[in-house]
């Protein structure tokens, strides 16, 4: 039996203006009374904007609910304009930040150099990253997945010390399950977070690899929740369009019931 604390992970994507998501966080508060949230870890990505709103809920409601950037910048502070830093997060409460979604991959060319560099922000700010990595339909077609998913994972965590990688969250997104309704089978998801548990320890040994976290993504729903993640290495879920609606999300939370 695994000891690692499932973790669910709600990615608003670009949707919920701030007044949306204070709607949607005071039920998601009233829901996640009937969810036993000390076996399983409850986060949302917002927009920007509505962090402070999510914050402002979470503390007053004292909601078991973590939050964090749906991205972060690489940078400290300084002339970037439109980026948001780690430690403006962190100033927020924020715990976590999503690095390297396959959205930002796509349509803001972040490679692997600066999706690493994104992690290490976040370290330096106090923040657990969630390293998004996954494949899309061609290399899956050809049998690459696994070889394309580790070559972004290795690239994302290059240098980080043992101690972090520990820390680290890692999201397995097949970029063809992404909001297509096609979701991976378990077995899918099973063979390729597991790869990214034993890339692990191969670099970074037994304790590392035992207790990251290893996420999957694309397509969750209360639906198909329970089977993924009845498999040994998926230890959460990364969900975008189900976590939009407060009692889909609360029920993918309380998958354990
Ligand atoms: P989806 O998105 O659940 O809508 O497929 C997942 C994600 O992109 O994180």
């Amino acid at each position: 039996m695994s000891t690692r604390t499932p973790l669910m992970a709600g990615n608003w994507k670009m949707n919920l203006d701030w007044k949306q998501g204070l709607a949607l966080v005071e039920e998601l508060g009233e829901r996640l009374k009937d969810v036993d949230t000390s076996a399983v870890e409850v986060v949302v990505l917002p927009p920007f904007v509505d962090i402070r709103t999510v914050q402002t809920v979470v503390e007053s409601d004292r909601i078991p609910l973590a939050y964090g950037g749906q991205d972060i910048s690489a940078h400290e502070s300084g002339a970037y304009t439109g980026e948001v830093s780690g430690q403006m997060l962190k100033a927020l409460g924020a715990s976590y930040a999503a690095v390297g979604h396959s959205e930002r991959r796509e349509y803001h060319g972040e490679d692997e150099q600066v999706t690493n560099a994104k992690v290490k922000a976040a370290f330096a700010a106090g923040l657990v990253p969630i390293l998004c990595v996954g494949e899309p339909l061609e290399q899956r077609q050809a049998g690459k997945h696994v070889e394309y998913t580790l070559a972004q994972l290795e690239g994302g965590i290059e240098g980080l010390t043992a101690e972090q990688a520990a820390q680290i969250v890692i999201a397995y997104e097949p970029v063809w399950a992404i909001g297509t309704g096609e979701v991976a089978t378990p077995d899918d998801a099973q063979e390729v977070c597991r790869e990214i548990r034993e890339a692990l320890r191969a670099i970074h040994g037994d304790s590392v690899a035992d207790a990251v976290r290893v996420l999957y993504g694309g397509s969750v729903k209360s639906s198909n929740v329970v089977e993924l993640m009845g498999k040994e290495d998926v230890d959460g879920a990364l969900v975008g369009g189900a976590s939009l609606k407060a009692e889909e999300f609360a029920k993918i939370a309380g998958f354990q019931s």
